[in-house]
């Protein structure tokens, strides 16, 4: 066989053995630099965390929403359904600071240790995080205040309803734009 009549068929091998490995290696290199940056169980851990903080606030309005609210309206009343309110709201006045606390240090840690360094030169990326940065802490202050004791949240409370469907559905645009910047 003529050294010529080799080359269409090199040429072939050699575009079906790169073209491949060249879309790996772009793809890789977003990976690649989120894997090198999310090396050992500290990332691992941190992702986590920020999961199960995700979870468990958004798991917890969603249910108080849902469940416990429409349940109380229908089979308390007076005295009895303010006793379930003020119990209720006192024990997720203390589980929230700490789920706060969860997802801004996880956070923070995904981003200044992790992700940033992926996504460096992707503008909408950084734009992206900081849209989400600000709904979070919407969310946050919203939560606060449907659970606190001050004047200002006693108003809010009256409405109750209406705001924790608003931090709920902040929440699931947190989500929607977590799982867009996971794919970019
Ligand atoms: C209500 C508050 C928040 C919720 C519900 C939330 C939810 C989520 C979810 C579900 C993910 C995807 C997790 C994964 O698949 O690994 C995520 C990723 C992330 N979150 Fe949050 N988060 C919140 C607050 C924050 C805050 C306050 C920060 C920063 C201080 C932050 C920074 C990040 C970063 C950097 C990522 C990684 C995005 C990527 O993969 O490129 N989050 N968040």
């Amino acid at each position: 066989m003529h050294h010529h009549s080799l080359r269409p068929v090199t040429t072939l091998a050699l575009v079906a053995l790169f073209v491949p490995l060249a879309a790996l290696a772009q793809d890789e290199a977003t990976t690649t630099a989120v894997a090198e940056a999310a090396t050992g169980i500290v990332p691992l851990l941190m992702r986590w965390l920020h999961v199960f903080g995700a979870i468990f606030l958004l798991g917890g309005a969603f249910y108080l929403r849902t469940v416990l609210m429409p349940a109380a309206a229908e089979n308390l009343e007076g005295e009895s359904a303010q006793k379930l309110r003020q119990g209720v709201m006192a024990r997720w006045r203390k589980i929230l600071p700490i789920l706060m606390l969860v997802l801004i240090v996880s956070g923070f840690y995904n981003y200044l240790a992790v992700t940033r360094f992926a996504h460096e030169g992707q503008g909408q990326y950084h734009m992206l995080f900081g849209i989400k940065f600000l709904l979070a802490f919407a969310v946050f202050m919203l939560a606060s205040m449907l659970s606190g004791k001050k004047a200002i949240a006693q108003k809010l409370q009256q409405n109750a309803g209406l705001w924790l469907g608003i931090t709920i559905a902040m929440g699931v645009a947190i989500v929607m734009i977590a799982g867009y910047m996971k794919l970019m």
